[in-house]
Order: structure tokens, then sequence, then C-alpha cells
């Protein structure tokens, strides 16, 4: 079954969640119910995805006691101040029908406002009220991980783009030294030929997996949080099916080696 990472405020995050960008509110109750039916306990929404209203519906639909859940979400810019992290957590859990969430995470950096600082001050309070059980940030590079750093505030966990044409190494160094965890977003590399790289499909025949399994595993093994999104429910099962092989050193190196040029989603700013 899938593991559980210990985050710096004692709460434990499923290592392999559910992505639901880009499902609207109907596609993200059913994902989540099936998701749930499945084994999955983690769930990733955000206020820009608009489906927050879904990922609740199908965790009550389930029957999942809310405690057995891990839901993450995340907030726009709008929100980014001390008073506006709290109106932004209150909204997102009346979405969900949530008393609390167990991730929350600054969207986007958007530097140009200079207010994550505020609005990363605004979480831990709302942390410290119970509104979200742990506190973290997406798309921060290692330059805004400093800042926040030298406001004497670390973010529990930051979500990236990353998978093995896309390995983020400076991001997850940055993240390492300061006990950050690196997720992943897209870890299967959308936007590039990942699946079709040969590297995979040898790997997949060899263990008789799929180059999807291969490079959750790699994630897994990486020690990396995992989010990869479908709808599909063969593809979710598929998914979470990837703890009855392991990879090698040297096929662990050889995937490390993997990067391209594949573009990043670079900028600071816009919502994915
Ligand atoms: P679908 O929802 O039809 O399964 P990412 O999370 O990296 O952005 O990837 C999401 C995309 O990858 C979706 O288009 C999803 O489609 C597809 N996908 C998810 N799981 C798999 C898999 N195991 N094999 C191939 N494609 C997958």
């Amino acid at each position: 079954s899938v593991p559980l990472l210990p985050l710096r405020s004692g709460s434990l995050i499923p290592q392999i969640g559910l992505g639901t960008w880009p499902l609207d509110d109907d596609q993200a109750a059913s994902a989540v119910e099936t998701a749930i039916s499945l084994g999955y306990r983690h769930f990733d929404t955000a206020e820009n995805y608009r489906n927050e209203r879904g990922v609740g519906e199908g965790l009550r639909r389930s029957g999942l006691d809310r405690a057995e859940a891990f839901i993450t979400t995340k907030f726009n810019k709008e929100w980014h101040s001390f008073d506006g992290v709290r109106r932004a957590v209150e909204a997102a859990t009346q979405r969900l029908g949530t008393d609390y969430v167990d991730l929350l995470l600054i969207h986007w950096p958007n530097p140009a406002q200079d207010t994550y600082v505020d609005a990363f001050r605004g979480m831990r309070a709302v942390q410290e009220e119970g509104l979200a059980k742990a506190v973290g940030v997406s798309n921060f590079k290692p330059a805004h991980l400093q800042t926040l750093a030298d406001a004497g505030l670390v973010p529990e966990v930051n979500q990236i783009q990353l998978d093995p044409y896309r390995p983020r190494r400076d991001v997850r160094e940055a993240n390492a030294r300061l006990g950050t965890l690196t997720e992943a977003w897209s870890p299967l590399g959308k936007g590039s030929r990942l699946l079709e790289d040969p590297l995979l499909g040898t790997l997949a025949a060899k263990y008789g997996k799929t180059p999807a399994q291969v490079v959750l595993r790699w994630d897994i093994q990486s020690g990396i949080v995992t989010i990869p999104k479908s709808a599909n429910p063969e593809r979710m099962a598929q998914n979470l099916d990837i703890f009855d092989f392991e990879l090698d050193d040297q096929e662990m190196t050889a995937l490390d080696t993997l990067e391209t040029d594949a573009p990043v989603t670079d900028s600071d700013v816009f919502g994915h």
C-alpha cells in the first residue's frame, strides 16, 4: 500500500495522491469516489481548478471518514496577505464541506506582488487554529524559498512540475536543504513524449509494468510525493499498483539522467 511520509508539523502525507486538474465538479466527484474505492486517500485540488466542491462531494459519496482522507488545496493570488489567507481557507473549506484541509499551499509565488511572505505568515496563523494541518507552497524556485527562509519561514511541502525529463534538481536541492518535502505535479510529463521514452519502454518490459508505472516508481524511490491525474479507473488503479517491483541503483541513475529541454511551466504567476 501507499507509503506515508512525515511532514514537519507531524502529520503524514500519502506518497501518491490523485491530481484533479482539469476535472470539473461532476468529474472530480466521480473520480474521487472511484479513487477511494481503489485505495487512494490523498487528493489534490485548488481554488483555481474550480472543483473543490466536487472533491468534497466525492469524499462524502464514498463514505470514507474525513480523518482517513488527505486533502490539499491551494489559493489564488488575490489572498496573498496575512488576513486574506484566513478568508481563502475559510472559503475553501466551505466549498469542500470540511472543517479543515490537510495541506494548504500558496499556488504560485507571484513575486511581482511580493506578498507571499505575508501570506505564509497568515498560513502559520490558520495552521495554529487547525484550519490547515500543514502548510506549504507550490511552484516556488530556490530564490522564493530563500526569501521565505530569510523571514524565518519554511514550507513543509513545495509542489512543482517534476518528471524524469524535468528533474528540477535545483529546486529539489533547495527543498532538501530546508527540510521541505518535494511534491511532483504532472509527474507523467504531460506535454512531452516522456511515456514513449525508450528507457521507460525497456524497464516497463523488464518488470511487466507500463512506462507510467516506472515513472511513478522512480518518484517513490526518489522520496518524492507524486500526484498523477487520471479520471480513468483502470489508469487510476494502475498508478497505485507500483509496490510489487523495485528499480535497482543503476536503473535509478539512468532515470536520473534523462533530463531533456522539455519546457518547464516557468512562469511564477500563471495557474496551471
Ligand atoms: P486520463 O485521465 O485519461 O487517464 P499528469 O498528472 O502527469 O499531468 O498526467 C495526466 C495525464 O496522463 C492525463 O491526460 C491522464 O489521462 C494521463 N494518464 C494518467 N495515468 C496514466 C497512465 N497510467 N498511463 C498513461 N496515461 C496516463
